[in-house]
């Protein structure tokens, strides 16, 4: 256990930033939580709080403001950041280039010039399986090429490289790239959860709506991959388990120089097929579904290779398919609208 710390979460009311909120706390660290809300609530918050004991706080602040972010880190002891903040759609980012590359890129620049002021050198990225592109094989590790095929994947790319800058101008800094691979679930308590606006881009809020009665049918893009039975194959990690990997990276930070990416996945990969069967099992009914075309830019199949987060991190994903979808459907079935407005 290492000693307690206070640590920044930018895009904490989030989905992934709720729940490692709630991990950082039981842990005993303390958090500080910055969110402008565009794209979630603070009702978020306000279950975390319920969830775990402890020192969090929450200031609305959109990051690009430098003087607003200037002013929630003085005087707040802060020792590290976990930087979730940004637009993370990818149809959106290809219609948006620009608000993407201003909220995503310039948001850290933002970050970096205020992290730099108070001298905090530590810091955790949300970064994605998406900068890997179209990998050449799997399971993928963090030594293969990077190529992102989409803006927001650019985005994603171009942070890694500033970051990778910034560390090497001072032996001070520590950053860790966290590649996250296809995080799903929820609290096992039901609570807090994904809350998508909108038609819901990813595949298990999808599937969780038709379960809850919201949408009619899934359309599964494409059955005609090279894969077992035709539909694509993801890393699908418990959002708690990822959670616990922040937590480990936050811990294990003294010891990271420098900058490294480390991808956050299960190692094992799901097909679309049995994200359905494993939804409807834990739902207990078949979910309605059919078969659509392709949709543009997807890979067939990937998934982690989790060494390097065993290695650097001591974190392993623990939590299974059918955990995920049960997780999923107790935050679905008792929140069907998600969050309440306000
Ligand atoms: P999310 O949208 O639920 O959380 C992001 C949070 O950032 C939101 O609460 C939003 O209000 C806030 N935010 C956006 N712009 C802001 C700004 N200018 N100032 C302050 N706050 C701002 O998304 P999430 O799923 O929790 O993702 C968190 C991070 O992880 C993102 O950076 C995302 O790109 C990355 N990521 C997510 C996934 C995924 O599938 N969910 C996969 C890989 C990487
Ligand atoms: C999973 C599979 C779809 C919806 C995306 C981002 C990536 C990362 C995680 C942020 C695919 C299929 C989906 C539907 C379907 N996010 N599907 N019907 O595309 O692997 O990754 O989220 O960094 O950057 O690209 O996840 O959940 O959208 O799709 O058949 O209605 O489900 O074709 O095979 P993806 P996803």
């Amino acid at each position: 256990m290492s000693r307690p710390s206070t640590v920044l979460l930018t895009g904490g009311a989030g989905y992934i930033g709720s729940h490692t909120a709630v991990v950082l706390l039981e842990a005993g660290h303390r958090v500080v939580v910055v969110d402008d809300l565009s794209n979630s609530s603070e009702e978020s918050l306000r279950r975390v709080r319920r969830l775990a004991d402890g020192d969090l706080s929450f200031h609305r602040v959109d990051l690009r403001d430098v003087e607003a972010l200037d002013a929630v880190v003085t005087g707040a002891g802060i020792d590290s950041v976990i930087h979730f903040a940004g637009l993370k759609a990818v149809g959106e980012s290809v219609d948006q280039p620009v608000r993407y590359w201003d909220v995503n890129v310039g948001g850290t620049i933002a970050l970096l010039e205020v992290l730099e002021r108070h001298g905090i050198r530590k810091l955790v990225f949300s970064s994605s399986a998406t900068v890997y592109g179209e990998p050449e094989r799997v399971p993928i590790d963090e030594s293969a090429a990077v190529g992102a095929t989409n803006p927001y994947g650019r985005t994603k790319q171009a942070i890694e490289m500033l970051l990778g800058d910034v560390a090497g101008s001072s032996p001070e800094w520590h950053v860790v790239l966290l590649r996250y691979f296809n995080p799903v679930g929820a609290h096992p308590s039901g609570d807090i959860g994904e809350d998508p606006n909108g038609i819901p881009n990813n595949l298990m809020p999808f599937v969780m709506q038709v379960a809850v009665g919201r949408r009619d049918e899934l359309t599964i893009f494409g059955d005609d991959y090279p894969t077992p039975d035709g539909t694509c194959i993801r890393d699908y990690i418990h959002v708690m388990d990822l959670a616990a990997g922040h937590l480990a990276a936050i811990e294990r930070i003294d010891s990271l120089p420098g900058c490294r990416a480390v991808n956050l996945g299960t190692g094992s990969g799901s097909s679309v097929l049995q994200v359905v069967a494993a939804a409807s099992e834990a739902v207990g009914r078949p979910l309605p579904h059919r078969i659509g075309p392709r949709r543009a830019g997807d890979v067939p199949a990937s998934f982690a290779d989790p060494a390097l987060a065993a290695e650097l991190l001591g974190w392993r994903a623990e939590r299974t398919l059918p955990e995920m979808c049960a997780d999923a459907w107790r935050w679905q079935s008792q929140n069907p609208e998600g969050y309440p407005a306000g």
